[in-house]
């Protein structure tokens, strides 16, 4: 009873879908993000890179190999070159013909409708990718606050500090490995410098972290929930949002009174 009742006070949990909804759909696809917002998720996160000529793609590694039916390193190949792949059928034959999208597609397709989790990935192999993500926002109004739910995060914390000095209203969050079970107060306070989010791997989070985070003015979306009983330990924990392959396990509990 107890808990149900502190369940009904607490904030909205934020429903991320991890890569779009990635337990259903090819990651990081149209599919996957369109899937997330049918899904009522309230942000889709996705994962952005640079191809040979400049162009940002939505992809998680940095090759192509497991997820399309090409090969290579994404900056290796041209953006035409990247768009003759199959993104989707590695997952399933419905989805034949998906493609690794651009960047500028999902923020026009999306933006106003859900929120946007962007994770700048392996910046350190992209010189001026930050730029080329803070052009693409301010060309679109998407870097005043309020206008509608953005965040960027990375576990290049470099890149972060660059990008916040960049785009100083939008909030920024750091990725934080395994490696971080023992992050000390001070690095917590460093990072709240720049970052609003400190998202960690969801196997180094436990109570005593989530109140440290939140005592340094953070927010906590730890990544990547599986399973339905990995989402309901993480609610437990009180995080601020969950990053989920299922936004299905992510229940709204609505506040009554
Ligand atoms: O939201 C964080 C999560 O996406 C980081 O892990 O490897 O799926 O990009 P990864
Ligand atoms: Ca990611």
């Amino acid at each position: 009873e107890g808990s149900e009742t502190s369940r009904q006070q607490q904030q909205k949990m934020m429903n991320i879908a991890h890569r779009g909804a990635s337990g259903h759909s090819p990651e990081n696809t149209m599919a996957a993000f369109q899937k997330g917002f049918e899904m009522k998720a309230d942000y889709i996160e996705m994962d952005v890179q640079m191809t040979k000529d400049g162009e940002l793609v939505i992809i998680h590694d940095t090759t192509v190999d497991r997820t399309t039916d090409g090969t290579g390193n994404v900056g290796e190949l041209t953006f035409e070159e990247m768009r003759q792949l199959d993104a989707g059928s590695w997952f399933h034959d419905n989805y034949a013909g998906e493609k690794v999208p651009s960047f500028v597609e999902v923020l026009d397709a999306f933006r106003g409708k859900t929120g946007i989790l962007i994770e700048i990935k392996a910046p350190e192999l992209y010189p001026g990718i930050e730029e080329k993500v803070a052009e693409a926002l301010k060309e679109r109004n998407m870097h005043q606050p309020n206008h509608q739910k953005i965040i960027i995060q990375s576990f290049n914390h470099e890149s972060m500090k660059k990008s916040k000095e960049l785009l100083p209203q939008v909030p920024h969050g750091v990725l934080a490995g395994r490696g971080w079970a023992k992050v000390t107060d001070e690095q917590l306070a460093e990072f709240a410098s720049y970052a609003d989010y400190f998202n960690p791997n969801m196997t180094i989070v436990t109570p005593e972290l989530v109140d440290r985070v939140h005592k340094a003015g953070m927010m906590m979306f730890p990544y990547t929930s599986r399973t339905q009983e990995q989402a309901d330990h993480l609610f437990q924990l009180n995080v601020d949002g969950i990053v989920t392959d299922f936004p299905e396990h992510v229940y709204y509990h609505p506040v009554h009174n």
